[in-house]
């Protein structure tokens, strides 16, 4: 039996009406950029955060801009983020202008380590009345960038001390972690600002792209949604912003999908409960560690697994969706080797990005997928 990695028409299936009255909507009114249908959805988005404000925008890439933009961040500050995360975490950085700098991940939870990110702004910085800024070069540190990777928060208590103590805001890349949690707090609630992506293969997609940004803070609010639609206010601009509405066929797709979107978590963790507990202590694997204070919306399950390559070799020719996530740090990639970075700078994220495998967690997985998917690892290593 073949399993998808990712079927999202069965998610689509169930609510094929509700979607379509959406586009009929759109067609009846004749908006089909922001308007009334993306100003509920900001509502109801921000309550679901528990967030005061939620602005929509085209994609997670454009919410991390935006942020960054609000946060004033200048040509040539420093934003300090994980290179164990997808592109767009740094490659936002740079298209606001900044530099990102690579603080490497907790072995267990693969997110950014917060004794690392104490350590290198201890080491490297010092709080001036500019804010922190880095000893050897000036650059001024405007955001600390902390990925909540595979749907589960960074741990967000030592990472908002660390950062309260030098100053620095938080910017939540929570692409991956819509609805997950920190401390009982919601992820975009957990930081200065919070960016969300509505790619589609998110716990929370449209069909297209979109994202949103959530703040407490109602200058930055302001200023966001200014800075989306090219910094102005009518036909008056105080500053340079860009394109990057949301648009309303989106946020209406996305207003059906929020109301179920807990259900479809639920479904989620349910499968990852039973890959935990299939391969728990299985030689080969290492099941996913949720920190006790985390609340992970599984947007990945991701394995570490002795032979990696090989599993997922013999996974996909038994007709199983699985994927890498990430095949290489961003240290790493070729467009930031300005920054200087050498193989053994990052060595936790380097071996992870050897070691995981994603495997299919969509809530609508039948227990016989789910089966399927736990007999071929199990025969991989010689368990059956
Ligand atoms: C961690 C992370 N950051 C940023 C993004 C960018 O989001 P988008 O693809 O909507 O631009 C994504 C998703 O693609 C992501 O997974």
């Amino acid at each position: 039996m073949a399993v998808p990695l990712l079927d999202i028409s069965r998610q689509h299936e169930p609510i094929m009406d509700q979607l379509r009255e959406v586009l009929d909507r759109a067609l009846e009114s004749s908006r089909f950029v922001k308007g009334p249908e993306m100003e509920s959805l900001e509502a109801e988005f921000a309550a679901y955060c528990g967030s005061s404000s939620a602005i929509g925008c085209a994609s997670g890439t454009d919410a991390l801009i935006l942020a960054l933009m609000a946060l004033g961040l200048k040509t040539g500050e420093l934003v300090v983020t994980s290179p164990f995360t997808f592109f767009a975490s740094a490659g936002a950085v740079v298209r606001a202008g900044g530099i990102p700098v690579f603080v490497d991940i907790r072995e267990d939870t693969f997110n950014m380590d917060p004794d690392l990110l104490r350590e290198w702004l201890e080491t490297r910085c010092a709080l001036t009345d500019r804010g922190a800024v880095e000893k050897e070069t000036g650059r001024r540190v405007a955001a600390v960038m902390p990925v909540h990777l595979f749907g589960q928060p960074a741990d967000m208590d030592a990472i908002g001390s660390i950062c309260a103590e030098w100053a620095i805001p938080v910017v939540e890349d929570a692409c991956q972690a819509v609805g997950a949690g920190w401390g009982g707090i919601k992820a975009g609630s957990l930081g200065e600002i919070g960016c969300f992506s509505f790619f589609p293969s998110k716990n929370l997609g449209a069909l297209g792209d979109g994202g949103m940004i959530t703040t407490d803070d109602a200058a930055l609010a302001e200023r966001m949604v200014r800075l989306r639609e090219h910094g102005g206010q009518g036909y008056l601009h105080s500053e340079v912003g860009f394109n990057s509405r949301l648009d309303a066929l989106q946020a209406g797709f996305l207003r059906v999908k929020l109301a179920r979107l807990d259900g479809w978590h639920e479904g989620r963790r349910r499968n990852a409960g039973f890959y935990n507990e299939v391969f728990a202590d299985m030689a080969g694997v290492t099941t996913p560690f949720i920190d006790p204070e985390a609340w992970s919306v599984y947007n990945q399950y991701t394995i570490r697994a002795v032979d990696r390559d090989g599993l997922m070799t013999h996974l996909r020719s038994n007709g199983i969706g699985c994927a890498i996530y990430y095949p290489l740090p961003l240290h790493l990639q070729e467009c930031f080797a300005s920054l200087g970075y050498t193989e053994g700078d990052l060595p936790v994220s380097e071996r992870a990005s050897l070691e995981v495998l994603s495997l299919p967690v969509f809530g609508e997985l039948t227990r016989d997928e789910l089966e399927e998917v736990a007999a071929a690892v199990k025969t991989f290593y010689g368990l059956d």
